[in-house]
């Protein structure tokens, strides 16, 4: 595993809120929305499934982002849809908290989520 991007300090992402970090940085296909839930964080590529609609537009409930266009939802831990009309997971990406800040690593996906075919 690489050494991650510092993308933020621990503070700057507000309970609830996410932070969209652009593949220029990432060097991903798509953009990267981190989630913050409390004192955890969740990264999922900020594009839904079903059509081109960004999920960082969109809003959390129980642990699962909801996508703003057709309201198809993912779960934050796996990116795995819960329900229609997303039938394909949406890659997820390890994100840590060190020290004051938090790290993410694009490409890495988060722990016990499945490794997607990019
Ligand atoms: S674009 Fe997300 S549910 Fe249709």
């Amino acid at each position: 595993m690489g050494e991650g991007i510092v993308i933020a300090g621990v503070g700057e992402v507000a309970d609830g809120g996410v932070l969209v970090v652009p593949k220029s940085t990432t060097h991903t296909e798509e953009d990267i929305a981190v989630f913050r839930v409390g004192d955890d964080y969740f990264a999922l590529d900020d594009m839904c499934t079903h059509q081109e609609a960004l999920l960082s537009r969109g809003w959390v409930e129980e642990g699962e982002v909801v996508c703003p266009l057709h309201l198809a939802r993912f779960r934050l831990s796996d990116g795995m849809p819960t329900c229609f009309p997303a039938t394909w997971p949406t890659p997820t990406h390890r994100v840590e908290v060190r020290d004051d800040v938090i790290v993410l690593f694009p490409g890495v996906p988060a722990e016990g989520a499945p490794v997607l075919e990019r």
